[in-house]
């Protein structure tokens, strides 16, 4: 089962998770490092240190990607190392990203960039966070300051990852950092956030031939009997405030009627003319995260504070299929399903799934719940291939075992185990399956 000769492998971190060292160099708070320390917020009190410790053992881990064969690797730049407190430029953060960058093509490594992966300063939540409009455009600044020092060795740029969470987790759920509970300050964090996608756009449209995109987070939702119209009501609320209230904006310009409408009043006055015009810049490519599927059937088990501010009555049905460490279903097909339909909705998209992984209990590092889940998600995006969806390359989540948000560093995801006492790197059963995988830019039959 071979991908398309051009077809990249990659792995996936993200600053926050990785990096510790959350004090050196002048780098300044986030709001996970605020949220860190309120009592209960993340399992077991875990915080952003040690993190992997990647900071300080960069050169190590880019020399262990290159020895597992990686192509790329997706990482993100920590806007509170590059304009601590959202202010003046510190060219020590930004040295960091310039180390990792010539490291990585030293190393053969093509590097992918994320903007934001949901560290925002804050001295910036202070004052109002992603509910302040303000704060789209000091995100250009800082797209700005990168791409001026890195813009001339990075091709591969995402302007932000997952915006679902940094908005409806984050501001209306109160699972993620800030930790709000208030559904119209998810919905304003929504439309800035996407506002600040336009803005990075335009600032990375200034460096010649880049290739520039937004990652979401993307959820096949079905209706539990699709005949029922509670069930389908249900379902299309959550594909709305999951899906298409991303996917609209950015691709064609306008947000779902139906969306608006549910969301009503907390959209009024937000929209302001030319921010569509803005929002919807052309993308190069759509990064798809894919982890789980929903079926949902209208159901009266609301559950506050819940994320899904448009629909108080839905159900997420439970079914007997497997879970990970998460306690999150496995359908690979449902990675199938989502790449078929993106690409018949935009038929001229490409698409890169920018990440997909499992958390397992690990016990040792002979991981094979975690062989079968890549295996079974890689033969489901082959599929999706071989039914026309323009799928140019799949990133794993994660490089290593990282600060899994609330979670601490209870759930690994790592191909490779992190010993988070004494920093040891140790490749498991599921990097040594993936080198082979990327050798072989296939799946043996
Ligand atoms: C998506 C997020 O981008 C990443 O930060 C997180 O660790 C994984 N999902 C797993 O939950």
């Amino acid at each position: 089962m071979k991908f398309p000769a051009d077809f990249v492998w990659g792995a996936a971190t993200a600053a926050f998770q990785i990096e510790g060292s959350t004090t050196m160099d002048g780098r300044s708070d986030s709001v996970w490092d605020a949220f860190c320390r309120v009592d209960g917020a993340v399992r077991g009190g875990d915080t952003g240190d040690p993190g992997a410790d990647h900071y300080r053992l960069m050169a190590d881990d880019v020399a262990l990607m290159a020895s597992m064969g990686l192509q790329a690797y997706r990482f993100s730049v920590a806007w509170p190392r590059v304009r601590p407190d959202g202010g003046a430029v510190n060219q020590a953060g930004l040295d960091f990203y310039n180390r990792l960058v010539d490291t990585l093509l030293d190393n053969g490594i093509t590097p992918w960039l994320t903007l934001y992966h949901w560290d925002l300063p804050q001295k910036l939540e202070e004052l109002g966070g992603w509910t302040n409009r303000d704060t789209a455009s000091r995100f250009a600044d800082f797209t700005s300051s990168v791409t001026g020092r890195l813009g001339d060795k990075v091709t591969n740029w995402i302007t932000l990852n997952e915006p679902w969470c940094a908005s409806f987790l984050s501001y209306a759920a109160g699972i993620h950092a800030p930790g709000r509970t208030d559904p119209a300050a998810a919905v304003a964090a929504a439309h800035h956030l996407l506002l600040a996608h336009g803005y990075s756009m335009a600032a990375i449209r200034e460096i010649p031939n880049v290739h520039a995109g937004i990652t979401l987070n993307l959820f096949p939702v079905k209706a539990n009997d699709p005949d029922n119209p509670w069930d389908a009501d249900a379902a299309r609320r959550i594909d709305g405030l999951q899906n298409r209230i991303f996917l609209e904006p950015v691709l064609e310009g306008r947000y779902p009627e139906d969306v608006v409408t549910d969301l009503e009043p907390h959209m009024t006055g937000l929209v302001r003319p030319g921010d569509l015009e803005a929002i919807s810049a052309p993308i190069d490519f759509m990064g798809v995260n894919y982890y789980r599927d929903y079926v949902v059937a209208g159901g009266d088990k609301p559950e506050f504070p819940s994320p899904w501010v448009n629909a108080e009555n839905v159900e997420f049905v439970v079914r007997d299929l497997p879970q990970t460490d998460s306690g999150w279903d496995i359908n690979p097909d449902g990675l199938t399903d989502l790449l078929v339909s993106l690409h018949r909705t935009y038929p001229d998209l490409p698409l890169y799934v920018t990440e997909n992984g499992a958390a397992f209990p690990d016990l040792t590092t002979d991981d094979q719940d975690r062989v079968s889940f890549l295996d079974s998600h890689l033969r489901a995006a082959h599929a999706a291939i071989e039914q026309g969806s323009d799928l140019r390359g799949y990133f794993c989540w994660s490089l290593l075992d990282n600060f899994e948000w609330a979670e601490g560093y209870a759930k690994r995801f790592g191909l490779v185990h992190v010993d988070f006492e004494t920093q040891i790197r140790t490749l498991k059963s599921s990097a040594h399956w993936y080198c082979k995988v990327i050798r072989d830019n296939g799946l043996n039959d």
